[in-house]
């Protein structure tokens, strides 16, 4: 990775029945903080999100709610799910929706496939199913609650509402006879399923035997027709795994297709079935490489239960950006939970680092630099020396560079909170730095020039360092802090700075002038904060 090769990361599509949360906002959160890196890396970088439009849960919701299907996936996309992008500061660089036609044709082409080579038979599935999941289900995947509303029903033990009971003639995937060939996957190749607790459910289900998938429905029409019995439509996992595919070019654009092809999924652990069992099986059908990657993230936990629209626990992404801004946002769930493990939100741990970590530690770091440029410099980066440098510029030199390198090396592990964590080394390091060197008493005495000089520059290249290797979590607040340091003349704009290159010391031009930075994160008052 990380030398210019292709790195294409994906998120779920999302059902587009309800408006999106704080979790659907923290997994594309999460794919866009690597992409960015990536893309500073240096590597072809390409984010895919989208929305999945087709089954009987959105067919469900758009009858209950008077429109067509198709009229309802149109109002929540153009008014929940793209400005979920705006609210979060999503750099995607395409937008799949299950409808769109470059889609459906693709589908289309791959079902077409694995008809004709033997990979699909029709018969008849017996069995329930959960429109809340949209998933076929066993006995043993259902409860039978004694008391409430459903009592003596079969209810899905995920959504707690009853199952259906399904008799249809139904066309299924022989995926039973890719058993074998999944587990030797997941045993050459360990780190095609992450984190090492879902790999190992992964494996423990496998392992258990796979039956054939039915991957089509007769008895309702909101989907992708099966091209040889119209009569049907594609199942809707069956479709929505695919955009992966015909997003970058499958069964069109051979070319694009080779240089995106393939992808690293990130997905919440509640789909990683989905996508480490059927998605790779499906691939192995067409012949096609199976993703590099399946990384199943944990779940945010509301009174520890999974935040959930179906339970009405979702928390709306804007209701903390429009008090902490999309950095803080982003920043928060990055640095807060371990990447791969749940975590639990709360309003104080979050008022509680942005003011020590964002505001203080950050923040002011930033404007205490400026400000003393301004005061001692007239505003000019001063030119460091040589013969005024001591082992303390070392050791802030050494701090970059150690940052830089154990932050890639998390990133290449997807632990974004230890790349974080790697990065915040350096903030501490830095304040830690002015205080000893006390740049204030340097300023009195006219035989502590040089040394001031000296201080103030390693700070101030400090800071740069900062505002590259944070981009790609905080973009807002480091633009700002790039425009203040006044190098986007001299470099470039700080997105156009290499991860690669960030810790050679010396980038930042002596002679360049630095302008007024408003608070990075400014105060918020408590009593807005909770
Ligand atoms: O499953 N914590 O869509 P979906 C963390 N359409 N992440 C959460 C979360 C929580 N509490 N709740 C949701 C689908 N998510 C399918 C996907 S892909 C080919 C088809 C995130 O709208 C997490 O990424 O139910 C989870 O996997 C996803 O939203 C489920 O979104
Ligand atoms: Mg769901």
């Amino acid at each position: 990775m990380s030398d210019g090769s292709s790195f294409y990361i994906t998120t779920p599509i999302f059902y587009v029945n309800d408006v999106p949360h704080i979790g659907h906002a923290y997994t594309e959160v999460a794919a866009d903080v690597l992409a960015r890196w990536h893309r500073q890396s240096g590597d072809d970088t390409w984010l895919l999100t989208g929305t999945d439009e087709h089954g009987q849960k959105i067919l469900r919701t758009a009858t209950a709610n008077g429109l067509e299907p198709r009229e309802w996936a149109d109002r929540l996309v153009a008014s929940a799910w793209k400005p979920l992008l705006e609210t979060v500061d999503i750099s995607n660089d395409d937008f799949i929706r299950t409808t769109d036609e470059r889609h459906e044709v693709a589908v289309t082409l791959f079902l077409q496939k694995l008809y004709d080579e033997g990979h699909i038979y029709a018969g008849e599935y017996e069995g329930y199913y959960c429109v809340g999941c949209e998933e076929y289900k066993q006995r043993d995947e259902l409860d039978e609650p004694l008391s409430g509303e459903y009592q003596g029903q079969l209810v899905c033990s995920i959504h707690s509402r009853p199952v259906e009971i399904l008799k249809e003639k139904n066309y299924f995937f022989r995926m039973s006879a890719f058993q074998q060939r999944l587990l030797d996957l997941y045993e050459s190749r360990p780190e095609f399923v992450q984190p090492e607790s879902v790999r190992n459910e992964i494996v423990q289900f496998v392992r258990q035997g796979l039956s054939d998938l039915s991957i089509s429905r007769s008895s309702f029409d909101w989907g992708i027709k099966v091209p040889w019995d119209p009569s049907h439509v594609v199942y809707v996992w069956f479709d929505a795994l695919l955009n992966y595919t015909t997003a970058v070019g499958y069964g069109t654009d051979r070319e694009l297709f080779e240089r995106r092809w393939p992808a690293y999924h990130l997905v919440g652990k509640d789909i990683a079935r989905f996508h480490a069992v059927i998605w790779p099986a499906m691939l192995m059908a067409a012949g096609l490489e199976v993703p590099h990657k399946v990384f199943g993230h944990g779940w945010l936990l509301v009174g520890g239960e999974k935040m959930s629209k179906s339970k009405l626990t979702g928390i709306a992404p804007s209701q903390i950006t429009d008090t902490f801004g999309s950095d803080a946002f982003r920043y928060y769930f990055m640095r807060a939970i371990s990447f791969g493990q749940d975590g639990s939100f709360s309003w104080e741990d979050l008022s509680a680092r942005y003011q020590a970590e964002l505001a203080n530690g950050f923040g002011n770091l930033a404007s205490r630099v400026i400000a003393m440029l301004q005061r001692y410099f007239d505003g000019v980066v001063p030119s460091p020396t040589t013969a005024a440098s001591t082992e303390a510029e070392i050791a802030v030199q050494r701090s970059v560079a150690d940052a830089a390198s154990a932050a890639h090396a998390a990133i290449d592990r997807f632990a974004i909170h230890d790349a974080l964590a790697a990065v915040w080394s350096v903030v501490d390091e830095l304040n830690g730095y002015i205080t000893e060197q006390e740049p204030w008493a340097l300023a009195k005495d006219e035989a502590d020039r040089e040394r001031l000089q000296t201080v103030l520059y390693t700070a101030a290249e400090g800071l740069r360092a900062l505002a590259v290797l944070l981009s790609p979590v905080i973009p807002k607040a480091t633009s700002r802090l790039w425009a203040a340091l006044g190098v986007e003349a001299a470099l470039g704009g700080v997105t156009a700075q290499s991860l690669r290159d960030v810790a050679r010391w010396g980038q930042l031009p002596a002679g360049v002038r630095v302008s007024q930075l408003e608070a990075l994160f400014p105060r918020i008052d408590a009593a807005v904060a909770s």
